[in-house]
């Protein structure tokens, strides 16, 4: 028998708060279907019927073959493509009504973290910039509490302070995901939809990202949406699992369960 993920041991306990708070991500029956590219092509059905939810502080893993809909899935639940069909309760509130002021309000509570460190930061801003640009964009800085907040940030997610002055290009691949990361911390989120968060990175620096985004969670109890082709990264930080093919889940359960051979 494998040994007990070391996930298993932790995992949180039932749907609900039990002061009746609902889960904090709720997807019901999602269908996406992207437009066929060329003149003939047929629509594509990327995601057909997918039902799964993340409770506060719990990592849900998505996993499976190239091109299965993991995410689209994952750009549907931040509403950045939007679905065709289905429910996104987020927080308790339906997303696919919202119109975009609405979704506004709520984006900081549900932040993304995408697999290109480079491409996912902004050549020209410094690191500290970089952080502090979701508090500017929000209303939220103040140039009073700001600095701090940043460097704060940065601690966070065990970047060293001189690094605040450089530009992506100075920064190692590791350094330039943990600033992404830290721009998601900034918005204060309650879910963090993680696609591919480290596959891009050097395998030396993977582990390192993960047990952080790991501690993170469960220092501020966050609640993880997880995409990865990795199913050792995923048996060591997941705590449910998902299994995708052809825009279904064809398969979902503790990790344990899913990964019992
Ligand atoms: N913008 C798009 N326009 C048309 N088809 C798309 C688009 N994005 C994805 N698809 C198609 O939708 C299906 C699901 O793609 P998706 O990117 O969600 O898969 P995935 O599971 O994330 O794959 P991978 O593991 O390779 O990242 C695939 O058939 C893909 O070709
Ligand atoms: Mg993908």
């Amino acid at each position: 028998m494998n040994a007990p993920s070391p996930r298993d041991k932790r995992t949180p306990e039932g749907t609900r708060a039990p002061d009746g708070r609902p889960a904090l991500l709720d997807v019901c029956d999602l269908t996406v279907r992207h437009p066929g590219r060329g003149r003939r092509a047929l629509p594509v059905l990327a995601v057909d019927g997918v039902s799964f939810d993340v409770r506060p502080g719990e990592t849900l893993a998505l996993v499976g073959e190239s091109g299965s809909g993991k995410t689209s899935t994952a750009m549907a639940v931040l509403m950045l493509r939007r679905p065709e069909s289905g429910s996104v309760r987020f927080l308790g509130t339906e997303l696919t009504t919202l119109d975009e002021p609405e979704l506004r309000t709520l984006r900081p509570a549900l932040q993304p973290v995408f697999q290109d460190p480079y491409g996912s930061l902004s050549p020209r801003l410094r690191v500290r910039d970089a952080i502090a640009e979701p508090l500017r964009v929000q209303g939220r800085w103040d140039p009073l509490t700001g600095p701090a907040r940043v460097a704060e940030l940065l601690e966070l997610v065990r970047l060293d302070a001189p690094l605040a002055s450089r530009l992506p290009y100075e920064l190692s691949g590791g350094q330039c995901q943990r600033v992404g990361i830290a721009r998601a911390l900034a918005c204060e989120p309650k879910l963090l939809v993680l696609d591919e968060p480290v596959s891009a990175l050097d395998p030396s620096v993977r582990a390192g990202v993960m047990n952080l985004l790991m501690d993170l969670q469960e220092g501020l109890g966050i609640g993880q949406l997880l995409i990865s082709h990795d199913l050792a990264l995923v048996r060591h930080v997941a705590h449910r699992v998902a299994v995708m093919r052809r825009g279904r889940i064809v398969e979902s359960g503790t990790v344990d369960e899913v990964f019992r051979p």
